[in-house]
């Protein structure tokens, strides 16, 4: 049997159809990866997020020498959220890239780390997390973070005791 997976999600550049909280988490985002620690890549990342007390928790993009040390900007906003505030739901996470070396011509998506991360969030608190990737020329809104991952990888037995 062939199967079809769609992705719905609203592609714009009219920031009148973004609410206050979202453009909030844009310039959030372009800030905070402004202070990205990105010497190797020089491609700053920043993310910010909003909880359901309507605080913003904010990432970026942290490298190391030893490469595979560093961790994205989504998970590091990601992480903190939970680490704070771990009874708190995430409602919205904005998400964009600087490239010191290039002309970026399109927004970022996450990386597949961050998009199981990201769902993972949202299967704890059991609410989708919207998600706003966006540059200068382009925003990108997905209802959930589930869209940007199929056959993300979900085992809920690791929950299990062992007999
Ligand atoms: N990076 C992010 O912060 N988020 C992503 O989703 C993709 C990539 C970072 C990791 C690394 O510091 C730099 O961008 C280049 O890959």
């Amino acid at each position: 049997m062939k199967r079809k997976i769609e992705i719905e999600y609203i592609e714009t550049i009219d920031l009148e159809q973004l609410s206050k909280i979202e453009k909030e988490l844009m310039t959030k985002a372009i800030n905070v990866a402004n202070t990205a620690y990105a010497p190797y890549s020089e491609f700053n990342v920043g993310a910010a997020l909003i909880l359901e007390n309507d605080k913003i928790i904010t990432g970026n993009n942290q490298e190391n020498s030893s490469f595979p040390c560093g961790i994205c900007a989504e998970r590091v906003a990601l992480f903190s959220a939970n680490s704070m505030y771990p009874n708190l739901e995430i409602k919205k996470i904005a998400i964009t890239a600087i490239a010191n070396n290039f002309i970026l011509t399109h927004p970022v998506g996450p990386c597949g780390l961050c998009r199981q991360v990201l769902i993972e969030c949202e299967e704890r608190q059991n609410t989708e997390i919207e998600i706003i990737l966006f540059d200068s020329n382009k925003i990108i809104k997905l209802q959930n973070a589930k869209s940007l991952l199929p056959f993300y990888f979900k085992e809920d037995q690791l929950k299990r005791k062992k007999p």
